[in-house]
């Protein structure tokens, strides 16, 4: 078999090898061991290049050890002996004294020294610079011709191999990708508490990137289930939500994090932020359910009011009908209050300025009221009590006192007073009438608090309890 036979031999035997993985690791490894072999070399290494670095990074080698470094060697396209055969598209052949040479870049962790020769050739798909690989000899050797040819032509074959299994590797990452993501999708779709939702993308984070620690940091700086501990490297990935801010994903791991997995982290933080809004709507969802829950609490109210009536001997039913629709009345306006502010507390100088506007209309009363009302805000359960309470004082102010009413609402020390007062007669006798046994059962059982009627100048009727 003469010398050509032999190359041409070695070159199908290494391209078939090369080809008989997809998986790029092993794929640059054979490429890297097949290679020295092929060229009798002592060691090959293998470049990819990183288009985006604009970079040749070491991803193989053979025959030498890579020292205890984190970083790979790399080199920018016409840097080092590799990185100039890249830049000129040509092999670079020295065949002695090869870090003599001034083209020669020295890595820490790379035993290049140990080298005399080097033959360095660019891989080529088809014109696009895929990397550079070299075989390196300990001796003197001056590379013929011959195996030149038979280095670029090998490096022509595994030019293809290595694009296959870069695409493959590209396609396995998006697989790898889709599925935490969809998995995280499905928490977030199926939980009903953020908390959960949280929880599982973080860990889905952990076992995406083979984190050593992972955390949601939230908006008012609760960090939502820290896992793991903390990297060497770190990263911190804004949640956004419509151009707002609504919390970080921090992720820790020991070695740097790729683009891929950068790119992933920005999916999983905006899942997150999905999340997270989706948590907000669920408890707007409960909130409606918490309305629910006091519309039928006020049916009751009203049904109980009713019964008083129905109780009670000699009852008109006019004016029966009349009060009830006061009393309905005053319990819409809490609710009213509740829905329009959306929020769980009722501020009840607001309150108390639209319940007087409504029983004023209702009884067609044009009486002059005077208001002192400091700004106190109470839930939504105590508000309905004291709506009710002062629908019954100030309608007694109207139906029985005098011209001038005055209100006061106050606290001190922890006590909320409400106090109307008119300048009418006063109050003679027990004041026996559905109205007031209305406002003390209420005071006692809901509010907790007292009730005291003075005559002073017309009546003074205040109840006072605890905030
Ligand atoms: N501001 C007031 N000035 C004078 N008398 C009052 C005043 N408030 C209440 N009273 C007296 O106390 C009584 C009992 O009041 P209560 O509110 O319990 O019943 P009512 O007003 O007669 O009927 P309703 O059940 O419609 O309220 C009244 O009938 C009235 O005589
Ligand atoms: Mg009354």
């Amino acid at each position: 078999m003469n010398e050509s036979e032999r190359h041409l031999r070695l070159l199908t035997e290494t391209t078939e090898a090369v080809n008989s993985s997809l998986d790029l690791e092993e794929v640059l490894s054979l490429i890297a061991r097949k290679v020295a072999e092929a060229l009798e070399a002592d060691a090959c290494f293998v470049y990819l290049y990183d288009e985006r670095g604009d970079q040749l990074i070491l991803r193989a080698t053979y025959g030498a050890q890579l020292g205890e470094e984190a970083r790979k060697p790399r080199m920018r396209i016409g840097e080092g002996l590799t990185g100039s055969s890249a830049a000129i598209r040509q092999p670079v052949m020295i065949a002695e004294g090869a870090n003599l040479d001034p083209r020669f870049k020295a890595f820490k962790n790379l035993p290049e020294g140990e080298y005399e020769s080097i033959l360095a050739v660019p891989i080529l798909a088809r014109e696009k610079l895929e990397g550079a690989l070299n075989v390196r000899t300990r001796h003197r050797r001056e590379f013929s011709q011959a195996e030149i040819d038979l280095l670029v032509a090998i490096a022509g074959q595994v030019a293809q191999s290595i694009q296959h299994a870069r695409l493959y590797e590209q396609a396995r990452q998006r697989v790898h990708e889709l599925e935490a993501l969809a998995k995280i999708s499905e928490a977030v779709s199926e939980s009903l508490y953020v908390e959960e939702s949280l929880e599982a993308i973080v860990k889905t984070t952990m076992q995406a990137v083979a984190a050593t620690g992972a955390a949601i940091v939230l908006e008012d700086g609760r960090i939502a289930w820290p896992e793991g501990r903390k990297g060497k490297y770190a990263v911190r990935i804004p949640l956004r939500w419509r151009r707002r801010q609504v919390g970080e994903l921090v992720c820790d791991k020991d070695t740097p994090f790729s683009d891929g997995e950068r790119a992933l982290l920005g999916s999983i933080a905006h899942h997150a932020a999905v999340a997270i809004e989706h948590g907000r709507a669920v408890m707007r969802g409960v909130l409606a359910q918490e309305i629910h829950h006091r519309v039928k609490n006020n049916l009751q109210t009203v049904a109980s009011l009713l019964r008083l009536h129905a109780r009670a001997d000699n009852v008109d039913v006019q004016q029966v009908l009349a009060d009830s629709v006061n009393r309905i009345l005053a319990i819409a306006a809490v609710h009213e209050v509740l829905t329009e502010r959306r929020d769980d507390d009722v501020e009840l100088a607001d309150l108390i300025e639209r319940l007087r506007k409504t029983i004023a209309q209702g009884l067609g009363s044009s009486k002059n009221v005077s208001t002192r009302l400091e700004q106190i805000s109470l839930p939504g359960g105590q508000a309905t009590a004291l709506a009710l309470v002062f629908t019954e004082l100030l309608q007694n102010a109207f139906e029985h006192g005098g011209d001038n009413v005055t209100i006061e609402l106050s606290q001190s020390e922890g006590e909320v007073q409400l106090t109307v007062a008119d300048d009418g007669l006063g109050m003679s006798g027990e004041g026996k009438g559905i109205g007031l046994e209305i406002v003390r059962a209420l005071v006692n059982d809901e509010l907790h608090g007292k009730l005291e009627m003075r005559n002073e100048n017309g009546l003074r009727a205040g109840i006072s309890f605890p905030l």
